[in-house]
Formats: structure tokens, sequence, C-alpha cells
């Protein structure tokens, strides 16, 4: 038997156990072809453990994560519990307590995807968001007076350190040396407003991508105006590096210009530590059960776990089969409900693909 590989699998709430299911269907079939052992070590985490126990994520299983090669996350989030008590106790809690400060979202169009930009194909939509993950306003700092008053205060701060925009620069810097398509990494920030946190990004960007990556151009966009042009020409981007809340919300708006969330994949990576993969849209609560939830999103996260753990040919397998059903014309859309294929069979037509 070749390598072996521990993974935690944290189904979740909603869908995320059906997805992950599909998810980890077409990964035992890349493992078994390319001689490696993939061994899921389940957790139930999340809505239903935390109505029943009050627990969210117990300090113990981070250390048991620490442990890990991986982690293969479905989804948080429950209709029944208060919003901020899942994704901060148990989404936001491993990703400060393993230090995942880079969170990866390719924007990639497959081919055979049906894309909502008029005149947009494959060949216009394929770059990649390198979001600060563990910074910024998602910190927590900042606080309440006066509450319940007419002059109630609320804050919640923009914090950064340069130690924590160093090391996420730097990671964007050589990803877009590895990918070598464009060679250009795109600051996004709010310079023009933020001119604190703004100046300090730009100045880090600029002296990183100097003294280490001459090779690599260097480019600036406002957070606004990159919204805009993801719906007028994304095919200007390569490689983008922007703080927390403002790589939060551009790649919702990503993944709905490569087809929705039904493909949206991401990593929430510590490049020294464990990582963990999920498919970016929510529990999807009101398809629960149904085998009509779309798992390629989750199929895809696979794929990057993959080449995080360093089966880069596993996970090319897993992503041009992901491709081959896409062109296969039998994925009617991408969106739940309607994809002509149940969770199942999109499961099973992927795993048939893997070669
Ligand atoms: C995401 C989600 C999370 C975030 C929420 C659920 C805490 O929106 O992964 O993009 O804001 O990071
Ligand atoms: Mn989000």
């Amino acid at each position: 038997m070749g390598r072996t590989y521990e993974i935690a699998l944290l189904p979740g709430d909603g869908t995320g156990p059906e997805v992950i299911g599909e998810g980890v269907k077409v990964l035992k079939v890349a493992a078994e072809k390319y001689g490696l052992k993939l061994n899921f070590n389940h957790y139930d985490f999340g809505g239903e453990r935390y109505k029943k126990t009050g627990e969210t994520l117990p300090d113990s299983a981070i250390e048991e994560f620490k442990k890990q090669d991986a982690i293969y996350l479905g989804a948080i989030g429950h209709p029944d519990v208060k919003p901020g008590i899942l994704e901060l106790g148990i989404l936001l809690k491993l990703r400060f307590a393993l230090d995942q400060y880079i969170n990866l979202r390719p924007v990639k169009l497959y081919e055979g995807v049906g894309c909502p930009l008029k005149d947009k194909g494959p060949e216009h939509i394929d770059f990649i968001v390198v979001r600060e993950n563990t910074g910024g306003i998602y910190t927590g700092q900042g606080g309440v007076a006066k509450k319940g008053t007419p002059n109630e205060i609320a804050s919640q701060l923009m914090v950064y350190s340069r130690f924590e925009v160093e090391r996420c620069v730097r990671y964007a810097y050589q990803l877009t040396r590895k990918r070598n398509k464009k060679n250009m990494l795109t600051l996004v920030h709010k310079t023009n407003v933020l001119t604190n946190c703004g100046d300090l990004w730009v100045r880090v960007h600029k002296e990183i991508g100097d003294k280490e990556f001459p090779d690599i151009m260097q480019d600036y966009a406002h957070v606004d105006a990159t919204t805009m042009w993801f719906i007028k020409n994304p095919e200007y981007f390569d490689v983008i590096v922007t703080e927390n809340m403002f790589g939060d919300i551009i790649t919702d708006l990503g993944a709905m210009i490569q087809g929705g969330m039904g493909i949206a994949a991401g990593g929430n990576i510590n490049p020294e530590g464990v990582s963990m993969f999920e498919p970016i849209g929510g529990s999807a609560p009101k398809y629960t059960g149904k085998n009509v939830i779309n798992p390629l999103a989750a199929i895809c996260a696979g794929a990057m776990m993959l080449e995080n753990i360093g089966e880069e040919k596993a996970a090319r397998a897993v992503e041009n089969a992901v491709q081959d059903a896409l062109k296969s014309g039998k994925i009617k859309s991408l969106s739940a409900g309607k994809m002509g294929l149940g969770t199942k069979e999109v499961g099973d037509l992927v795993a048939s693909l893997v070669k």
C-alpha cells in the first residue's frame, strides 16, 4: 500500500452530509487508482449536536484535528440555531485555532457550464482569490456600550498586523508564480478610504513584490471596482490577494460567475499545518435529504484537498472527471433541483469518469 492519509470528516449541517458523501465516493475511487489510502475519521459537530448537547466544538477536537493530514467539511449552519453561534463556534474557531490564514477560492468556469455573463466563456473566467482568513474584522475586536439605549455604540475593528499581511501576500505571490499564467498579483482593497489598513497592505505588496518576486507584475484595484470588473472583464484577473471581509464578499460574486454555489469550492489553508476544504455554499436546509443538492463543489473541494496533501495526480484526475461530467451534457444545470440528475447520480457520474 502506498501513502496513507488521515482525513477528518465533518459533514456538518443541512445538505453537508449529502455532498460530502459524494465527495468521499469520488475520492475513494481516485485513491484506489493512484495507490493511496484515505482514512476518513468522522466527527458529528454541527447544529444537531449543538441542539442536543450545547456543545459547538470542544478544544479536544482541535487537538485531534492537529494530528490529521486534512479536514473535509460539508457545511455549518442550522435554521433553528441563532446566527453566529455555529459560524463562530465551529467554522471560525477551526480557522483560527488551526491558523488557517489563507482562504483559497478558485473562480473557474468549466466547459459545459452556463455562465450568467453575456459573451463570456471558460477562456474569460479563470482566476483565483487569496483571501486573508484569520484577521481583519473577523478578529472580533471592538465592543458594545450603552446597549439598548438611543446612544448605543457598537464597533468591530479592521485589525491587521504586518506579520499577518506579509504571510498572506507572500503566499499569494508564490501561488501566482506557481500558476504561471499572467503572472500578475492584484491587491484588492479600499485605499481611498481605509488609509491605515490599506496603506499597510499596499506597502507590503510592493516591498515583497520588489524584493522577492520581481518576475510578478504588481497590480491594484479598489474592492468596489473589482466587483464591477468581475462582471465586465473577468479575464483581466490572474491572482487576487485581499483582506478577510472583502474576500468573503467578492468570492460570493466569483462563485456566481463560475456557475453558482453548486460548483464553488474553497480551501482554508495553513501552509505549515492542517488545512480544511469545503464547498463554499451553505447548508441549504430546504434541500436537505432530497437528493437534489449539487455535490460538485464538495467534489472540487476534495480535489483541492488531494493537491494540498501532495497528491497532485489524483487531484488532477478528480478535477478532470468533474470537467468531463460537465462536458457530457448529462448535468442540465448546476442549481439544486434542476440538475436533471440526483445528488448521488452526479457523484456516480464523476466517480465513473475518474481515470
Ligand atoms: C464563508 C462564510 C463564512 C465567512 C461565514 C459562514 C462565517 O460566509 O466561508 O465565506 O464569512 O467566512
Ligand atoms: Mn462567505
